[in-house]
């Protein structure tokens, strides 16, 4: 992409009305080998007016988790009753999911960055707009929100947002299967590229004039002398999208297929997937239902959206299951039988299966639903 003026080589001279110089800001990720954007300031963007101490973050990695210890508990996390502003609910030490509810007054002259990782918002919920030194980036309901690492961005709400955050510790990516050998999308792709929602430009304007700088967990307030949006054009690949949940296109095949025919963003030891609507299996014996499974290298955490979850009974939107690898895992009892004849499935879910271990939350465990373990139980007399 390229918006606004850049100069007709990277690292020359680029002078504004009058001869003034503009700044660069090379924003690369993998050290200097990987994807990379070029920015032009008007004014330097590395220099301070003022950055503050360190302040605590609503998660905190030392916190002891999970008393009393049940490795192999069935939780349902309950987004419902969460508070406004971030609650963490689940980490290792790829990702961090958090609850997100923010009211329409949540615009301050504050704005974020995150140095920790990528965050992957989804929107339950709402309508904002990220403004960002790339431009404005429009979302609403049924929106994922990429906002890569370290881009400072100001949401203005207009209706209240409510969703599901993923800070990715170690980058977020569409998945290399999807991608022919120059990096664009495939035919057979799940999206296509004029799926994702680009920023659009604004020219240099008045920034933030403090930004909430997170970084190894911690909030520094950090004044920049100049405004970080004073932008006056940037080009590259490094830029904050959004992607429409119901953009992505379902695969549906003789008999059930495993959950990674729904994968759409990948990350360090973890994969995000989309389930929407669509048309199940055609084998005139096919249970559509998903078959019990004992995923034994993987945490999965599936975030239920709208729709009849097949697979679950007494799951509401907004709620957040983790079953324990360990123990096989599956529908609720009787929704395997139940299935079998259904021709379409309307449920919306936003599932992570991640390699390394989750750890719940306190906050999460104050949210938990208390009857959901034993939702599991089947008496046999055995
Ligand atoms: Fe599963």
């Amino acid at each position: 992409m390229q918006l606004g003026d850049v100069p007709p080589k990277p690292h020359i001279a680029f002078r504004g009305p009058g001869g003034r110089l503009r700044y660069e800001e090379c924003l690369t990720r993998r050290g200097f080998d990987g994807e990379f954007s070029i920015l032009y300031h008007e004014n330097p963007p590395m220099t301070d007016a003022e950055i503050g101490e360190a302040e605590p973050g609503p998660f905190d990695r030392k916190v002891p988790l999970e008393a009393p210890h049940a490795p192999l508990k069935r939780r349902l996390v309950l987004g419902e009753k969460t508070p406004d502003g971030f609650t963490p609910i689940l980490s290792n030490a790829d990702v961090v999911i958090s609850f997100v509810r923010l009211p329409k007054e949540a615009r301050s002259e504050a704005a974020f960055s995150n140095g920790d990782g990528d965050d992957l918002w989804y929107l339950y919920a709402g309508k904002a707009t990220f403004q960002t030194p790339f431009g404005d980036l429009p979302a609403k309901t049924g929106d994922y929100v990429v906002m890569p690492r370290g881009v400072v961005h100001r949401l203005v709400i207009e209706e209240p947002i409510e969703g599901i955050v993923f800070e990715l510790r170690g980058g977020l990516h569409l998945p290399a299967q999807f991608r022919n050998p120059i990096g664009q999308l495939r035919m057979d792709a799940p999206y296509t590229h004029r799926d994702f929602i680009r920023p659009t430009f604004t020219g240099p304007r008045e920034g933030p004039p403090e930004i909430l700088v997170k970084k190894d967990d911690a909030f520094v307030r950090r004044r920049p002398a100049h405004s970080p949006f004073d932008v006056v054009g940037w080009d590259g690949t490094v830029w904050p999208f959004a992607f429409p949940i119901l953009a992505y296109q379902p695969k549906t095949g003789l008999v059930h297929l495993p959950p990674t025919i729904h994968s759409t963003f990948g990350a360090r030891g973890a994969l995000v997937c989309s389930f929407v609507p669509r048309v199940t299996d055609t084998h005139p014996d096919a249970i559509p239902c998903p078959y019990p499974h004992a995923s034994v290298d993987c945490d999965e955490v599936i975030y239920y959206v709208r729709g009849s979850f097949t697979s679950r009974k007494g799951v509401g939107p907004k709620a957040v299951s983790l079953p324990p690898a360990g123990v096989p895992h599956g529908p609720h009892p009787g929704a395997y039988e139940g299935s079998i004849g259904s021709r379409s499935t309307d449920e919306v879910a936003v599932m992570m299966d991640t390699f390394a271990p989750l750890k719940l939350t306190a906050q999460a465990i104050a949210l938990e639903h208390p009857g959901y373990h034993d939702s599991w139980r089947e008496s046999t007399g055995r």
